[in-house]
């Protein structure tokens, strides 16, 4: 799967391509992720800018539309695969699980990582990105929230995790849309606090069941929002 990341700041994704997950599955080839600076589309000058007042008066600065629109046409000739072209922004439709599942399907993503006041509008009125926000807070630009999209996704591609089991576990997951159950790992005692009983008996079905339900436990208490809706009764 290949990734292309639009960006004032292509520099803030080198210590997390280069960790863990994400070097693996780049050096597996699993992925490929290209980094493009929106500045090396700015019209040739000394501090090349990108960015401009917004007409009507407003704090701040906006990027232009011309640079950002030359840039990701450009980009996306740089593959044949059609990019899916996500643009991050707080006005976005709220990721999660599910469009991580979704975005896992595309053979190529463009994220598109705002700055300052974000983009002019005509960005969004020509290139018709999907708008997507990873929560109600504003962060400083999109391309920490890029990040989370690309981990997100990047664990669920074939291969990328070790077991293949895990990602299904996990909270929210295909197999599993509650909050995931409490693991534990030696010692079976710690400062009075032990591992529960039944975890160390090795009866797979009893497992499973006290895992089921703590992680309906688990749910109702902290995130009752992700239970599923109880069928009406019919008067
Ligand atoms: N840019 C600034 N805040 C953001 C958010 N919450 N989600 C996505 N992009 C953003």
């Amino acid at each position: 799967m290949r990734f292309d990341i639009i960006t004032l700041f292509p520099a803030i994704f080198d210590g997390y391509l280069s960790q863990g997950l994400l070097e693996k599955a780049i050096q597996r080839e699993l992925i490929d992720i290209h980094r493009h600076d929106l500045r090396d589309w700015a019209p040739p000058s000394v501090h090349r800018p990108v960015d401009d007042k917004p007409f009507g008066g407003g704090p701040g600065m906006l990027i232009q539309v011309e640079p950002t629109v030359n840039c990701i046409e450009k980009v996306e000739t740089m593959d044949p695969r059609p990019m899916r072209k996500l643009l991050l922004t707080p006005q976005g439709r709220q990721f999660d699980q599910r469009m991580a599942e979704e975005f896992a399907e595309s053979e190529r993503i463009g994220l598109i990582c705002g700055r300052y006041e974000g983009f002019d509008q005509r960005v969004i009125d020509i290139l018709e990105p999907e708008e997507v926000s990873i929560g109600d807070f504003i962060l400083n630009g999109g391309e920490t929230a890029a990040m989370v999209i690309v981990d997100a996704v990047v664990r669920l591609l074939p291969g990328v995790l070790g077991d293949s089991q895990s990602n299904i576990d996990d909270s929210f997951s295909r197999g599993n849309r509650l909050l995931e159950f409490p693991q534990y790992t030696r010692p079976r005692e710690f400062r009075g606090h032990k591992v529960p009983e039944i975890l160390l008996g090795g009866n797979h079905a009893a497992i499973e069941k006290w895992r089921d339900e703590q992680s309906r436990q688990r749910t109702i208490q902290r995130r009752s929002d992700l239970l599923p809706e109880e069928p009406s009764s019919s008067n």
